[in-house]
């Protein structure tokens, strides 16, 4: 069964629970739970003995209705029946449920990718139309430099006018980059190499001081159906961040080894429904990022430091998407942070035929 099931009798003992409500619930199954009272068994999830408990007072049970456990954080889906005896009296109660923990999470990333596609857009429109007028701004006042500018003061002021046009058509280019959609040139990438690149592109672009940058590769990572380029830049910018972070003390590691990633709802394993990937964690031990922060920070624009354009995330997240690859942040504030990149070995099927046609 791949749902959780559990079943009480009408005095609120318990009757049956399986291993998967178990698992789903974080309980340790005892060997004489049966027989005993459910509210005790269920200490930590009162909600859920109460749930249970109900059902002997309702005549209309919920029915594929949602919860969130307060003591861990799942959502669990869940459906409550009455077990009935040959008569047609109820004699208990049964309550099946799944966990949405996983559900919840992709819904809540496609909602993220829906609302950058509109943010996209909007970005999109106004930069084309700001192109124009920021164009036409600093023909002109080249224009005005050259015939009307008289004094040395007059001079200064054309400048500024032209170089901060130019500024601004910098930004528009920016945004107009980073909206356009992307194209990956896929070839089969050495995750090996692309780390290699990233440390040593972050160390001149970024300002790692006395950071002592660390990468470790398990040997046995095939080569993955990738754009170097772009899966370069997901490592540079996660490593500048670091960099930033750390302010330049600290330690950065680097980490990549075989995984598995799931492909459907099912938590990942070994099953039909993942398949092979390389996981890459990017681990600092800098100062932690807030929980206000860790929500937006995924977001283009969204910066906290003062010279940050705010669209390095924001590019990492839309390449590792275009990978269908997923990122994952766990940062303790006061500790560290640590990003993890998870890329499907996509095509490692196809690589392996074509050396064996080969
Ligand atoms: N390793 C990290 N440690 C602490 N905070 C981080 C870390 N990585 C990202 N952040 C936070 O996330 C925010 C967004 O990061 P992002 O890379 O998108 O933009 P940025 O670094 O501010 O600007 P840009 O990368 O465009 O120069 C940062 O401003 C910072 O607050
Ligand atoms: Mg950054």
């Amino acid at each position: 069964m791949r749902n959780g099931c559990i079943a009480i009798t009408r005095d609120g003992t318990l009757a049956y629970a399986n291993a998967v409500a178990y698992a789903t619930l974080d309980l340790e199954a005892g060997p004489d739970d049966v027989g005993r009272p459910v509210a005790g068994i269920l200490r930590a999830h009162g909600e859920i003995a109460r749930i249970l408990l109900s059902a002997f007072e309702l005549n209309h049970l919920p029915n594929r209705a949602e919860l969130r456990l307060r003591a861990t954080g799942k959502v669990i889906g869940y459906t409550l029946s009455h077990v009935c005896d040959e008569a047609g009296r109820v004699c208990g109660a049964a309550l099946f449920f799944k966990d949405l923990t996983r559900v919840e999470q992709i819904e809540e990333r496609e909602r993220l990718r829906d609302r950058l596609a509109a943010l996209g857009e909007m970005a999109a429109a106004l930069a084309h139309e700001l192109k124009n007028p920021l164009a036409g701004i600093e023909v002109m006042g080249g224009l005005l430099r050259r015939h009307a500018s008289t004094t040395p003061d007059m001079q200064t002021l054309v400048n500024d006018i032209i170089s901060e046009a130019k500024m601004a058509n910098a930004i528009v280019q920016e945004a107009l980059e980073f909206v356009r959609p992307i194209r990956l040139q896929v070839e089969h990438t050495s995750i090996a190499l692309v780390l290699h690149d990233a440390v040593r592109i972050a160390g001149g672009k970024g300002n790692p001081g006395e950071v002592q940058v660390s990468c470790s590769v398990d040997q046995r990572i095939p080569p993955i159906h990738g754009d170097h380029h772009q899966l370069c830049q997901v490592f540079t910018n996660l490593l500048i961040n670091a960099f930033e972070a750390l302010e330049g003390k600290g330690r950065v590691t680097l980490t990549a080894s075989v995984g598995r990633m799931d492909t459907g709802t099912a938590p990942a394993g070994d099953g039909p429904d993942s398949q092979a990937a390389v996981v890459v964690d990017v681990t600092d031990d800098g100062p932690g990022i807030r929980p206000a922060v860790v929500e937006r920070m995924f977001n283009p624009f969204f910066t906290t430091k003062p010279r940050g354009s705010g669209l390095g995330l924001a590019i990492v997240r839309r390449i590792v998407d275009a990978h269908d690859g997923r990122i994952d942040v766990d940062t303790v504030p006061g500790q560290g942070t640590s990003f993890r990149v998870t890329l499907p070995v996509v095509g490692a099927r196809e690589w392996a035929d074509e050396t064996v046609r080969s």
